[in-house]
């Protein structure tokens, strides 16, 4: 098993934006929070041509490979797959609500099968991994602290040790969307306090609604941990205050030239395989909040249409330079 790591401030996973390149930019902002994969389907992970450019994690370590998955005999092949392509964890999405998830019978809708899950949480063992589990309160309209409690009770007798909560249900019927189920559902973190006296030695993750640094570092007071979304993925340059404020680290990271050089002496050699929005997404979330920055993305969008990546990083390198006081 691997040192004891650090998951008091996780990135959560998102899929389509916390890719190899959004968790290269995440880990030259703070090389202490712990990051995460997008799910990825246990069959893709197994099958998919492409499989080589959707796990890779390229030593962002501390980082989790999450899986999406209700196949026992796939699951465990997935943790082989984790440990060899250098994983700290493999995580068992139980969270996520699509149509197209349900219909592959895994995420949010194995809440309702909690012996199926303590099964696949099993099949993920694996001596040099750390498995874990990100999961709801519960499901359909109302709160039922008592349904919460028996699936952690039955998931834990697997031996998992961690668990990701994002503290509202997911809603699967009615039409609701993902985007919607992560907001029409009410929050409610007493859940996770209330587990935690139970299960005083099991790592419990508060997610959901944590929208500023702020109020993570309150949560943080009582909490094991806290795991934000959509605060990082709208503003990733946040996570250079992070290791200060939840870590050791003495001082804040400078948004200066030489982020941008790492970054894109990182994608260059990736733009062969890769398309050139999932390679710039998360540097262009630098814009974020920015007043008057559209002419500036509209110029670096005429540059992506021609694949012109130096020409791209010279207008970063000039933004940096002459908006360094908005940073820093
Ligand atoms: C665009 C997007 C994609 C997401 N994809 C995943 C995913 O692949 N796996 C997962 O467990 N949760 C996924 N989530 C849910 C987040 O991990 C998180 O639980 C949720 O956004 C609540 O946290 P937040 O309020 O800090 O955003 C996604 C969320 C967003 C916004």
């Amino acid at each position: 098993m691997q040192e004891k790591l650090n998951r008091i401030f996780c990135v959560a996973p998102m899929m389509g934006y916390t890719t190899p390149y959004a968790r290269k930019l995440y880990r030259i902002l703070s090389k202490k929070s712990f990051l995460f994969t997008e799910m990825i389907a246990s069959k893709s992970m197994l099958y998919s041509k492409n499989k080589d450019l959707i796990i890779e994690n390229d030593q962002h370590n501390p980082v989790a490979l999450q899986v999406g998955g209700s196949d026992v005999e796939d699951l465990k092949r997935c943790s082989v797959i984790a440990y060899k392509y250098n994983y700290d964890e493999i995580n068992l999405n139980v969270g996520c609500p699509s149509k197209a998830v349900q219909k592959g019978s895994f995420g949010a809708c194995l809440m309702r099968d909690k012996i199926l899950v303590r099964q696949l949480l099993e099949s993920l063992q694996h001596e040099k991994l750390e498995i874990s589990l990100k999961c709801r309160i519960g499901l359909g309209k109302n709160l039922d602290y008592d349904f919460f409690e028996e699936f952690i009770d039955e998931i834990l007798k697997s031996g998992v040790k961690i668990i990701y909560i994002h503290a509202r249900n997911a809603l699967l019927t009615g039409g609701i969307s993902p985007s919607q189920n992560r907001t029409i559902p009410p929050l409610d973190y007493n859940f996770v306090k209330k587990i935690k006296l139970k299960y005083p030695n099991i790592t419990f993750v508060l997610n959901g609604g944590i929208d500023s640094m702020k109020k993570a570092s309150e949560l943080i007071k009582h909490f094991d941990g806290v795991m934000l979304g959509r605060l990082i993925q709208n503003n990733p340059f946040l996570l250079r205050e992070v290791d200060n404020i939840f870590f050791d680290s003495s001082k804040t990271i400078e948004v200066s030239e030489d982020i941008i050089l790492d970054y894109f002496n990182y994608i260059k050699n990736k733009i062969d395989n890769e398309s050139i929005f999932r390679l710039l997404s998360p540097m262009l979330q630098m814009f974020f909040g920015i007043p008057n920055s559209k002419v500036i993305k509209s110029q670096i969008h005429e540059y992506m249409r021609n694949k012109k990546l130096t020409r791209i990083e010279d207008i970063f390198i000039k933004f940096v330079r002459e908006n360094k006081v908005i940073f820093n």
